[in-house]
């Protein structure tokens, strides 16, 4: 086996012991439980929606209601504040809905992030922290919890999404790339952070905190394994749009190109894409603090 960590993929299971979702929300099919595995493995599900986004009347509503009281409330809370009764067992903390700063945009750092952005999120997960990832639920349940997280912060009815940054063509993942990548590296002054070779241990680290003021440090490369996933346009809106609410910093300055450079030269660090078949490190328990109980219960 086993998987020498557990998150509890079965939170629902346990909160249907005592309340009775609708049949739509109830339980996790096994469908899942291999999604999750695959996850746990390295693997990033896919994440965009194959169908259009329903009408948001107020079945829509309810369900998005229900769907975030079942599945997540037990990490980012009722009132959307991040602190569930799991919240003191985190060691990445759960977000704190209701202050409007995502990581994960496609948008300018500052700006929110669009509904596509958070569906992505969802479906996806987060790499390294209990965010599981919810590929599994009904698109419709995606989109629908969704609005109901938008609700918890007024900035989305004050402001709109962001302008998404339009991602250009990637290059091919030569070496030269990469070692156009190492010279920008020490050049954008990455290492104050990373490390000279990206194992999270720049003479910052240790000093980094996120916004809420709790300690975060960045994963080491080498593990193979990223936050919003290791592809390169991943990497690369990474680094245009920065990852609000923490210390990364957006490099929307810096041209496209040496913005593919870096990316080339992070995957390099973690052994892509010479070999993609490599399995990533398992997540490092410490950085979980929660169990993932595959089987449920
Ligand atoms: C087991 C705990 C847990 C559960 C359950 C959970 N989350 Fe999360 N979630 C987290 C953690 C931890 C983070 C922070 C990840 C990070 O900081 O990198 C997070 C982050 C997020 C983010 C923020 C991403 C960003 O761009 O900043 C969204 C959106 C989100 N979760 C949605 C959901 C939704 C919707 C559900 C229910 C379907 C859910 N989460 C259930 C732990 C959980
Ligand atoms: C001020 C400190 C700081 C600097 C400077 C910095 N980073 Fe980061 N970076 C971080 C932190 C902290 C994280 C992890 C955030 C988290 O775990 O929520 C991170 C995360 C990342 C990630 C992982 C994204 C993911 O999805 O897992 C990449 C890639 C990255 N940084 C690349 C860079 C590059 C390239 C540079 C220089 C151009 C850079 N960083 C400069 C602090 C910094």
């Amino acid at each position: 086996m086993p998987i020498p960590l557990a998150i509890l993929v079965a939170l629902a299971a346990a909160l249907s012991a005592c309340e009775r979702p609708p049949p739509a929300t109830r339980g996790i099919p096994p469908a899942a439980r291999e999604s999750v595995r695959g996850w746990l493995a390295g693997a990033t599900p896919g994440g965009l929606p194959t169908a259009a986004r329903p009408a948001r009347d107020r079945g829509f509503r309810a369900l998005g209601a229900e769907v975030y009281r079942l599945r997540c409330v037990p990490c980012h809370g009722v009132n959307g504040n991040g602190k569930g009764i799991h919240a003191s067992r985190l060691s990445v903390p759960a977000r704190d809905f209701t202050k409007g700063v995502y990581a994960f945009r496609s948008t300018p750092s500052g700006t929110l992030p669009t509904d596509g952005d958070l569906f992505l999120t969802v479906s996806r997960g987060v790499h390294g922290t209990a965010m599981i990832p919810w590929s599994w639920l009904g698109e419709n349940e995606r989109w629908a919890v969704i609005e109901h997280v938008k609700s918890f912060s007024p900035r989305f009815r004050e402001e709109g999404a962001g302008e998404p940054v339009a991602v250009p063509p990637a290059p091919a993942e030569t070496s030269g790339l990469v070692a156009l990548g190492a010279a920008a590296w020490t050049r954008n002054g990455c290492a104050k952070c990373h490390g000279e070779t990206g194992e999270g241990d720049g003479p910052s680290a240790p000093t980094l905190r996120r916004d809420d003021g709790t300690p975060v440090r960045p994963l080491p490369f080498s593990a193979g394994r990223f936050l919003r996933g290791g592809a390169l346009p991943d990497l690369w809106l990474t680094l245009a749009t920065g990852l609000d609410g923490t210390p990364m910093p957006s490099y929307a300055a810096v041209p496209a190109d040496e913005l593919w450079a870096l990316g080339a030269w992070v995957r390099a660090r973690a052994g892509l894409p010479s070999a993609p078949g490599r399995a990533p490190a398992p997540d490092p328990e410490e950085r979980l603090g929660w169990q993932i109980d595959i089987e449920g219960r």
